[in-house]
């Protein structure tokens, strides 16, 4: 089999009912898997409309919310019992407050790293043990995001498109999370990586001025571009590749 094809492997998504995770969601159906959809909301409709363009794989919704890690752990065991394995995961459910250290609340500060951290962390604790261990394979892919690597844009004082410290802090705690596990379960034939991703075309940027002026490739990314890194990392492809971090930006971070 081309090792880039996903052929009868199972996967789960989260934050996966619209933007870069229904994207992600996507591509790996389109190489061939069933996936999983996780949301607050909508993961139910996304799941019917994968499974008619894609009638041949299974889609199902699981609408929970990423910090509650009961739900999270029942509803990996639910998809491993229907599905047979968890092959792959995407964390990639998040959240972004907009606003400044002296403006931010607890509440707010909270709910970025209990959403982009906690519910990473939540998935990854529910799809590892005991499932992908005992599968002994697995592929996890978590959505970082260069705010993690860089701190995020330079605002000349206007709010514009700059994300908040939570965001940021929540952000290269995956990454640095990504690191752990993959030197944690390297040897047990799981395999942990992160897209790191520029500003992109979503509801979570929608409204904000983004200058771009700043990058190689002088725009804004799609949802597409970034799901083609995930499905390429979650795949056999990428069977020697742990524990990067792989920045989807248009070249704004180089090193
Ligand atoms: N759009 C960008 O420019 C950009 C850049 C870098 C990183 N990212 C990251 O990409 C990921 C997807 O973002 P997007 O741009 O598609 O935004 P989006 O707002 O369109 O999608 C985020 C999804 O996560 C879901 N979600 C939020 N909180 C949740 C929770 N507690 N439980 C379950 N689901 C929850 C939302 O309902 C939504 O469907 C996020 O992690 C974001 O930080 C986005």
């Amino acid at each position: 089999m081309e090792p880039n094809l996903l052929t009868n492997k199972s996967a789960l998504v989260t934050g996966a009912a619209q933007g870069i995770g229904l994207a992600i969601a996507t591509a790996l159906a389109k190489r061939g898997a069933s996936v999983g959809i996780v949301d607050l909301q909508g993961a139910e409709v996304a799941a019917a409309s994968l499974s008619q363009q894609f009638p041949e794989q299974t889609f199902t919704g699981y609408e929970l919310d990423v910090r509650d890690a009961e739900a999270v752990t029942a509803a990996v065991a639910s998809f491993v019992e229907a599905s047979g394995a968890i092959d792959i995961l995407v964390n990639n459910a998040g959240t972004a407050a907009r606003v400044g250290i002296d403006e931010i609340t607890a509440e707010q500060w909270q709910r970025d790293l209990d959403t982009n951290l906690g519910g990473t962390f939540n998935f990854i604790k529910a799809a590892v043990h005991p499932h992908m261990l005992h599968a002994g394979t697995g592929s996890i892919v978590n959505i970082s995001s260069i705010s993690g690597i860089n701190g995020g844009a330079v605002s000349d004082g206007e709010a514009g498109a700059r994300s908040g410290p939570a965001y940021a802090a929540s952000k290269g705690g995956i990454i640095a999370l990504t690191k752990w596990v993959a030197k944690e379960y390297g040897r047990q034939g799981i395999r942990c990586n992160s897209v790191a991703p520029g500003p992109v075309e979503s509801a979570l940027t929608a409204g904000q001025a983004y200058d771009t002026s700043n990058q190689a490739l002088d725009r804004m990314g799609t949802p597409a571009e970034i799901a083609e890194a995930v499905a390429y990392l979650a795949s056999d492809g990428a069977a020697f590749t742990t524990g990067q971090i792989l920045r989807i930006d248009g070249g704004a971070v180089m090193s």
